[in-house]
């Protein structure tokens, strides 16, 4: 025990470097990790950074996050190709690894920190009504920020995509991608072969820890009528219990998944804290041949002599392109950018799932996720010895529902909303963490939700789907280190208000079944100050409210969307390949030609799982050609 005590001190130093927020058991937690679980700790399980970078790979892969890690890990699978890795960001930490103090990461180093154009029509309940959007700056890229949610999607999601001219993407194509990187650690679901898999690089697991309300959840979705299913299987209408990207307890990030195992392979170099200005595109020839990034203040060049894989994301992907001259003449232009192919769709058909935050009951009972009541010294030792309790709780998100409105088309298996069900609401920590990382306002927390700071409560967050309004990216300048300017444009289309607005109301019937109603469940109903003028709880009243605290669920995507020649917007092709020019692909979620029907994690993933492979087959067919073998050697 001397030696955990002596380890405090040391850890209490590291502890207040991790992070920007207070909480006072953090140099007791990373103490004990450092005590009772080193390996979780110990320098030699990051991947290392290479010294010496070479002049020249066969693949450059930019942006190690969900997609970027998976094409590191699969490319440097042919032993013959060097790949290099370039991340502006750099390692996790332990602090990272807890489920429960996700919401501590956002606006700390590892987020890039983007907040939206001020736009009248969401985020009203934000400083400034801009719309902050996280994003990750860190090796695993978002996947270390995130809420660790696995849903695949809808079927009808991957076979629409296809009907739209990208062959090769519908849902049979795809579902061997999932299974291939997946880890399933519950021994039922893992038994439907169809569906599932073991012993994929990517861990997927239920929660070690629920509280009542869990499956109380699942009980009251059978009140109103819903199957209990599993999401990912057959049939996606119905409630069920979340399945995380987890292991033993702790975040599994594409970077422990993907890219631990491989650090040892000779033919992957990683290059950290290294910011990519643009991508090297000869402009007579338009063939991607390099890539100039800063490193220690310093600009550098890399050669690509086979590929550069863009897996910045969908904020940066598109942003990269216009720097390096593929993007819309127009605009191009305007901020002083030579173009080298004009592509208008780069950075428009932006989609993202917007849900309502808000929708909180009090209950009677001790249970809920407060975190000053269950984030303690007891908890934080229970974490790094057993690997379990309350803080491997993803802040209290406990069960998910896909439901379908008015709007949806009953006899089919599409749902239109989605509820996230939570064993907390953002009261739950007194207005510290979630306030801070929503952006809201002061006066909008403490007139909404000041009377119920760190009570028991539960929350649903109902989600929208299939969002027809679409925003898009512009470039602010032509300074590669400037921010592009963000517009959301939410709930622009009618369609998209009615859906989200019978989204809440459905929220709120939920919260008033009788299997809710036993503990005690009152509805939150202060309503918010924009609102306030409205006759409560009419059409009109939900139509300002679900503008006020809109929710961003960070699933940007679409803004370098997949699509045949035919279509002028399409920005690569079905093998993801950039329209007019050579040498270029955009792998990540950028490339979804509609955002998928759940959570888009899992979906990233296998659009670089099968982006590995589009790329693996057209170079080994090229081998194959000229030496008449499939061995690349
Ligand atoms: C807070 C939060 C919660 C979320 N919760 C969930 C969830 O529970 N379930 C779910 O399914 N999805 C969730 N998501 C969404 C999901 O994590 C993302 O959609 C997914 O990680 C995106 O993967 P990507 O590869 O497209 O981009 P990212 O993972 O963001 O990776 C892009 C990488 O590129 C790097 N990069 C960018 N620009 C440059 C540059 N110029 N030079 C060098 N490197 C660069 C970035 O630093 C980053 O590491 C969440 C996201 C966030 C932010
Ligand atoms: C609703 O879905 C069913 C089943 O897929 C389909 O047969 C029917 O045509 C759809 N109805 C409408 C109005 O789109």
């Amino acid at each position: 025990m001397a030696i955990f005590i002596g380890t405090i001190v040391a850890a209490a130093k590291t502890g207040a470097l991790l992070l920007v927020g207070k909480l006072a058991i953090l140099p007791i937690l990373i103490a004990a990790i450092a005590y009772f679980n080193y390996d979780l700790m110990d320098p030699e399980n990051h991947p290392h950074v290479t010294k010496n970078l070479l002049q020249q790979y066969d693949f450059i892969v930019i942006g190690g996050g969900s997609a970027g890690s998976v094409m590191a890990n699969r490319l440097t699978e042919i032993p013959e190709w060097n790949v290099l890795l370039i991340e502006a960001g750099g390692h996790e930490t332990e602090i990272t690894d807890v489920p429960i103090l996700s919401l501590y990461l956002h606006k700390s180093k590892i987020d890039w920190k983007y907040r939206t154009q001020p736009q009248k029509s969401a985020c009203q309940a934000m400083v400034d009504q801009r719309c902050c959007w996280t994003r990750g700056k860190v090796l695993g890229g978002s996947s270390v920020l995130n809420t660790m949610l696995y849903i695949r999607g809808n079927r009808r999601d991957f076979d629409q995509w296809e009907s739209f001219g990208n062959p090769g993407w519908s849902f049979e194509d795809v579902l061997p991608y999932f299974k291939k990187s997946e880890d399933q650690r519950n021994p039922y679901l893992a038994r439907d072969k169809r569906y599932h898999n073991t012993g994929g690089y990517l861990t997927i697991q239920d929660s070690p820890y629920n509280t009542p309300l869990g499956p109380a959840f699942l009980q009251a979705g059978e009140e109103m009528g819903y199957d209990i299913v599993d999401v990912n299987g057959e049939q996606q209408t119905g409630f069920a219990l979340w399945q995380y990207t987890m292991r033993r307890g702790t975040r599994c990030s594409t970077a422990k998944a993907f890219i631990r195992p491989i650090r040892l392979r000779p033919n992957f170099h990683l290059s950290l804290w290294s910011h990519v200005t643009r991508l090297l595109i000869d402009p007579s020839t338009k063939h991607t041949y390099g890539v100039e990034f800063i490193r220690n203040g310093r600009r550098e060049i890399v050669y690509a002599s086979k590929e550069v894989i863009l897996s910045a994301g969908a904020i940066n992907s598109p942003q990269l392109l216009m720097l390096s001259g593929v993007g819309d003449a127009r605009h191009l232009q305007q901020v002083g950018i030579k173009p080298i192919h004009d592509s208008p769709g780069v950075g428009q058909n932006l989609q993202d799932h917007i849900a309502v935050g808000g929708v909180a009951f009090l209950i009677d009972y001790p249970i809920s996720i407060v975190m000053n009541r269950l984030v303690n010294v007891n908890s934080a030792l229970r974490y790094a010895i057993t690997e379990d309790g309350p803080l491997t709780s993803s802040v209290g998100l406990e069960a998910v529902a896909f439901i379908s409105t008015k709007y949806a088309n009953q006899t089919d298996d599409w749902p239109d909303i989605e509820f996230m069900l939570t064993s907390s609401s953002t009261c739950s920590d007194g207005g510290t963490q979630v306030k801070n990382a929503h952006g809201l306002s002061d006066d909008f927390y403490n007139e909404v939700f000041g009377e119920i700071n760190n009570r028991d409560v539960f929350g649903i967050f109902p989600m929208m789907l299939r969002p027809q309004s679409r925003g898009f990216i512009k470039l602010r300048t032509k300074n590669p280190l400037d921010y592009p300017l963000l517009y959301h444009n939410y709930l622009t289309h009618k369609a998209d208000v009615d859906v989200l607005r019978e989204g809440v109301k459905a929220a709120v019937a939920f919260g008033q079944t009788a299997t809710m109603r036993r503990f005690g469940a009152r509805f939150h109903s202060k309503p918010p100050p924009n609102c306030k003028h409205l006759p409560l709880f009419t059409d009109d009243y939900w139509n300002c409210f679900i503008r006020q605290y809109t929710m961003t669920i960070y699933h940007m995507s679409g803004t370098t969307k997949m699509g045949p020649p035919t279509d002028p917007m399409a920005v690569v092709d079905p093998e993801l390949r950039v329209y007019g020019v050579s040498g270029l692909r955009v792998i990540d979620a950028s490339i979804m030609p509609t955002i998928t029907n759940g959570n888009i994690n899992a979906a990233v993933i296998m659009i670089a799982e099968k982006g590995a492979d589009l790329v693996k087959a057209q170079w080994l067919r090229r081998w194959k050609r000229d030496n008449g073998t499939i061995n690349p050697r």
